[in-house]
């Protein structure tokens, strides 16, 4: 394959369970049915018209839409103001799906998220001292994404302890989920990404670095989960849902395989207590889409789905640069047959400033970037001229807002569902 794939995900499907689909038919408002009928799972299939839970996708879907200038596009948006609304797979909650304002990784997040429609709901893996699996961006995150640093018998096991700020470096620590056991870990504050370079003192460090364009209205003790909490929670939201799970690398500050009383942990065995984690809980193969990594022989048997970021899919020509178009690799891996989920949408603040600051999600195309309203329009691009599948977003309503009305399902269907799959654990 010709391309750089940053993030890899395959449909790993690991068990010989018939999954028959049925059209997206007769749906008709914001409301489904919470009451599946699939032995306590989330159904394969999709949701049905019911009572008792209401999508929302809030006031800033319309904030983007009508910043938009006039076209087909922003007509065609504005014909779904008032619904329907749907759960859609295109829709994938990065990090929970709402860490634009709510802790990443955490269960506010994660129901913030299904609340706004994402279909598929990631959690990145980490491993903590005693092997458990928990929900974490990185392996190495807690001293910026949660209160570690304000618990002095928990800050000494990080594996780069805490320096203050001075003349001529900002304050620095280093503490890991693989740092501390699950206990431990259950106990932390999730937190808005980010810390105080200024810290003298590792209490200050937790306060501050937090760009301005996120919030901090709920940076209040979010709650963290294990993978296995995740999977409870999100096959719990009412409506069709997937998993996405990504299993982390460990940085370097992370010996692997990692020594425990228990022996060595290998990357392997982390990969396969993670799939593991998902047959134990019965969880339908077809509805788990794990990223990063790829056992051989698995290769040529799934779906393959590649997710690059999104300024790897577009770039501008013209006059200044103005005109936003595909890139060489957007068109190639359409032409190549690839499905192609990016990311992240939501991420990087009002659009008006990425230029100016230098954005890596804009950075091939911030040339062209003006105004929120070109939200869609970009969007737009990346679905029907690229062809993705889904896309990645901090703040899902605005991504299901688009999905629901072009009627795209992402990862959803015959295709995906018929997939090869392979009998007994990864
Ligand atoms: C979109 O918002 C920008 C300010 O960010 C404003 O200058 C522009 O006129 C708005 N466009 C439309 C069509 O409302
Ligand atoms: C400043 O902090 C850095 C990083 O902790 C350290 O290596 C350096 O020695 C400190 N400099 C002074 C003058 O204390
Ligand atoms: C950052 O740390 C410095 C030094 O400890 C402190 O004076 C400052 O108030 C902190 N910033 C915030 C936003 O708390
Ligand atoms: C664990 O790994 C270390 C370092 O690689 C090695 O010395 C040790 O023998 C290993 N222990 C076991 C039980 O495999
Ligand atoms: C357009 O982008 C190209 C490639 O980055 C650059 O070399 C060129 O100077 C840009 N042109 C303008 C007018 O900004």
């Amino acid at each position: 394959m010709v391309f750089t794939v940053a993030k890899l995900a395959v449909a790993a499907a690991v068990l010989n369970n018939a999954v028959s689909a049925v059209p997206l038919a007769g749906r008709q408002s914001g409301k489904y049915d919470w009451h599946d009928s699939n032995g306590g799972h989330t159904p394969i299939e999709p949701p049905t018209p019911g009572s008792g839970y209401f999508i929302s996708y809030g006031p800033r879907p319309y904030y983007l839409l009508n910043n938009m200038t006039d076209s087909p596009l922003k007509r065609k948006l504005q014909s779904c103001e008032n619904g329907p609304f749907e759960i859609t797979a295109f829709s994938i909650a990065h990090r929970g799906g709402a860490d634009l304002q709510i802790p990443e990784e955490t269960v506010q997040s994660s129901v913030a998220g299904a609340r706004m429609g994402a279909g598929v709901n990631e959690c990145d893996v980490a491993f903590t001292s005693d092997l458990e699996l928990v929900c974490r961006h990185d392996q190495c995150d807690l001293h910026t994404t949660t209160d570690i640093m304000n618990r002095p018998e928990l800050r000494e096991k990080c594996s780069v302890p805490f320096s203050p700020a001075n003349d001529t470096a900002p304050a620095s620590a280093t503490c890991c989920t693989s740092d501390i056991t699950l206990a431990e870990f259950k106990g932390l504050c999730s937190k808005m990404d980010g810390f105080n370079k200024s810290a003298t003192t590792p209490e200050d460090f937790t306060k501050g670095g937090i760009p301005v364009w996120r919030t901090e209205l709920y940076n209040t003790c979010g709650t963290v989960m294990t993978l296995a909490e995740y999977i409870d929670l999100t096959d719990s939201f009412p409506g069709y849902r997937n998993f996405t799970p990504e299993l982390k690398t460990p940085p370097a500050a992370v010996t692997m395989p990692f020594p425990s009383e228990n022996g060595n942990y290998t990357q392997a065995q982390f990969a396969r207590d993670m799939v593991d984690t998902f047959l134990e809980k019965g969880i339908s193969p077809y509805r788990v889409f794990p990223q990063s990594f790829l056992p051989d022989d698995l290769a040529a048997k799934g779906v393959n789905i590649i997710a690059p970021p999104i300024n790897y899919l577009l770039t501008v020509t013209g006059e200044n640069n103005e005109t936003i178009i595909p890139s060489d690799y957007g068109y190639a891996a359409k032409a190549a047959g690839l499905d192609i989920i990016a990311w992240t949408m939501e991420r990087s603040g009002p659009l008006t400033n990425v230029k100016a600051s230098e954005d890596y999600y804009f950075s091939t195309f911030a040339d062209g970037v003006k105004t929120d309203g070109q939200f869609f329009e970009i969007l737009d691009m990346l679905a029907q001229e690229i062809g993705i599948v889904g896309a990645f977003s901090d703040w899902s309503s605005s991504v299901s807002y688009y999905g629901s009305c072009m009627g795209l399902k992402g990862t959803y269907g015959e295709k995906y569902h018929a997939a090869p799959y392979r009998q007994g654990p990864l």
